[in-house]
């Protein structure tokens, strides 16, 4: 008899363009996982109006996260692919993590730091939005959550949240565990290598969509900064531009670290980045025809639905049990 597999529940914001940063630091890994787990990848339109969309916007661009889904690898045959929205679900258990949430520990948040510094009106959305991706989680009872580093803080508050509702409550909800890729769970701004790599950042020069066009990603790649000296190492303290280039070469060549740094040894960066943009247009291409082919086959409807249905069916089991738990009283069946 098979043993029971682990479960796997991720989420992207379909809140601009997909960047290659998304890309290395979480997708790669959603596709690596759907083979050994039972994994639900989301797309979190509910976290992305936590700071305001245009409402044609939100739609087109939740289709486009989910064909880059397919795109990137996904296999929707073996993982559930669906919209946050249209499992409602997630806003219910949101609220009630939401109750469970202290002001303090969501006030150290350092993404809500971020994203409401220097603002004059900062939605309360934004304040409770790591309740709400603990609630994601959490509904599916997943093990492992497959993301960037930049979401290790609202992971380790999906573990406190589950570890105080099991105490309070019962022992019902699973502690999951961040799953973080080694090289590449955090890549830099292509003009500053202290910032994140981001879609929303104004600068497109600063990051690789995913969708650029080749020509487009061998510009950016050209112009993007280096550091001083001319030698290729890997060595993010003091050569952070660098080092940066080098993790998005690791990747899209499939190259370690030290084959790379031995490749150039003696060249200068140009010949470096050259050979960088070539690799970067060669993973990004096949993609990029794929995403072509899945918009215009409309496919992707059925497959959000499908993935609505199998994830519904999961979250409500958690949520009853919740609810019950907490003392709601539930509509007799
Ligand atoms: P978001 O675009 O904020 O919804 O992020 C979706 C996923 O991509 C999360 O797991 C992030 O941690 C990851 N991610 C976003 N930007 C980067 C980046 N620059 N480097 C590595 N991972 C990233
Ligand atoms: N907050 C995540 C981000 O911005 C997206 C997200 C929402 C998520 N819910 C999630 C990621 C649940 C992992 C699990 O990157």
């Amino acid at each position: 008899m098979s043993e029971k597999k682990l479960r796997v529940l991720s989420g992207i914001q379909p809140s601009g363009k997909l960047t290659i940063g998304n890309y290395i630091g979480a997708m790669i890994n959603f596709v690596a996982l759907q083979r050994e787990y039972d994994c639900f990848f989301m797309i979190a339109d509910l976290h992305a109006v936590t700071v305001p969309q245009e409402p044609a916007d939100l739609r087109e661009q939740t289709e486009m996260v989910a064909a880059l889904y397919v795109a990137a690898g996904i296999d929707p045959a073996r993982a559930a692919m669906f919209v946050q929205s249209q499992v409602p679900q997630h806003a219910e258990l949101g609220w009630l993590m939401t109750t469970l949430s202290y002001m303090g520990e969501l006030e150290r948040m350092t993404q809500f730091k971020d994203k409401s510094a220097g603002k004059e009106a900062v939605g309360a959305g934004l304040f409770v939005y790591p309740s709400l991706m603990a609630a994601d989680i959490l509904l599916y009872q997943a093990n492992l959550v497959p993301v960037g580093d930049d979401q290790k803080q609202h992971l380790e508050l999906t573990r406190d949240l589950a570890g105080r509702f099991n105490h309070r409550y019962g022992d019902l909800l699973t502690i999951p565990e961040p799953y973080i890729p080694k090289v590449g769970a955090r890549i830099m701004s292509l003009d500053d290598a202290s910032k994140k790599m981001s879609k929303s950042n104004p600068n497109a020069g600063s990051y690789i969509a995913l969708l650029d066009e080749p020509d487009v990603i061998r510009k950016k790649i050209a112009r993007a900064k280096t550091d001083l000296g001319k030698e290729i190492v890997y060595d993010p303290q003091n050569k952070p531009e660098i080092s940066n280039l080098m993790s998005i070469y690791a990747h899209c060549s499939g190259l370690s670290l030290e084959d790379i740094q031995a490749r150039y040894e003696g060249q200068g960066y140009g010949a470096f980045k050259k050979d960088l943009a070539e690799h970067v247009v060669a993973t990004l291409e096949p993609l990029q025809r794929k995403y072509k082919d899945i918009r215009a086959s409309g496919a992707i409807h059925d497959i959000l639905r499908d993935g609505a249905e199998k994830a519904m069916a999961v979250a409500e089991t958690t949520l009853r049990q919740v609810k019950d738990l907490m003392g709601f009283l539930l509509p007799r069946r």
